[in-house]
Parts: structure tokens; sequence; C-alpha cells
């Protein structure tokens, strides 16, 4: 079974193929920037994007996602090493604690701002309400998406001008 995750094809083995995107990634491929918070759903911890959209690896089976594009956190930056500006943001903001739950906020917020331009803050609080955070850093978290909404209009503007 082959997966396409962040433009590159995997093989996955044989011992996954019954198996949850959440291991594949991380115990199978070594992608282990997707976390395991509670395995059920809930926390949003393990948030990848398929084809696009937020999807919590836990609860994905692997025969699911076979042929679709799949985009972990480890696929944001730019082959040049540029971070994606939400992920600039979270730092900027310096919003991790522990960090446990980040990539998948991240992710979250990547999925959400790239079908959503100029969000309000209810509308980021709304994206954002069902990654839970232990450390609970949510008024940063707010902040960051915030501040990323408005650097990619402004990255969106400056290609459109040129
Ligand atoms: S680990 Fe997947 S939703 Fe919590
Ligand atoms: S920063 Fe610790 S769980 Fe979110």
């Amino acid at each position: 079974m082959e997966l396409r995750i962040n433009g590159q094809t995997y093989e996955v083995d044989e011992a996954y193929e019954s198996g949850n995107l959440l291991w594949v990634l991380r115990d199978n491929l070594g992608l282990m920037g997707t976390r395991f918070g509670c395995g059920a759903g809930f926390c949003g911890s393990c948030t990848v994007h398929v084809d696009g959209v937020a999807t919590r690896a836990c609860m994905t089976a692997v025969q699911a996602v076979v042929g679709t594009e799949i985009r972990t956190i480890e696929g944001l930056a730019s082959p040049e090493g540029e971070l994606h500006p939400v992920q600039q943001a979270f730092i900027d903001k310096q919003v991790p604690q522990c960090a446990w739950c980040m990539s998948g906020q991240i992710m979250q917020a990547v999925a959400f701002l790239e079908e959503t331009s100029n969000p309000t803050e209810e509308e980021i609080v709304e994206a954002m309400k069902e990654n839970y955070c232990r450390c609970g850093c949510y008024v940063r978290i707010k902040d960051a998406v915030s501040t990323a909404a408005d650097v990619m209009a402004q990255n969106k503007t400056t290609v459109g001008a040129a």
C-alpha cells in the first residue's frame, strides 16, 4: 500500500495496512510531528490534512486515505525551510507551553485559514474550539491565528500585485 504524504510517496508496511493513519505516520513512517493525545477523536492533537481538510489521524483508517493527498506538520514549511505563516505566528506569539497539542493546533489553523480570509475573532474561536490545550494557551492561540490571517492576507495582496 502506498500513501501520498507531503508531496512524496511512502510505502506502508503490510503490518500497518489495517491500522489507523496516526500509527502509520508515527510508528511506520517516522513522521513524529503528528501527536497522539486521546486516541479517541476528542482532543485534536493528531490533526493532519486529507485533501486539504483537517482530519483526526487517530480516527482515520489508513485504507480510507489511499489515493488522497495527506499533509502533516512536516509538510508545512517551504522546501527552502521558510515556515508557514501560522508556524511563524505561533513562534512569534510564544504560544506553546508544553507544546504537546501544537502541531494539531497549527494544522487545524492552516486548514481554516486556507478556507477563510480575514476571519473574525468569533470565527477563529469557532474553528479552533475542538482542539484542546491542556496548558490553557487559548488566548495566545487565538492571537497567533489572527496574526497569521493578517500575514496570509498581506501575502495574497503582494502576490496579486506582482
Ligand atoms: S489523538 Fe486524535 S483526537 Fe486526540
Ligand atoms: S501547550 Fe501544552 S497542551 Fe497545549
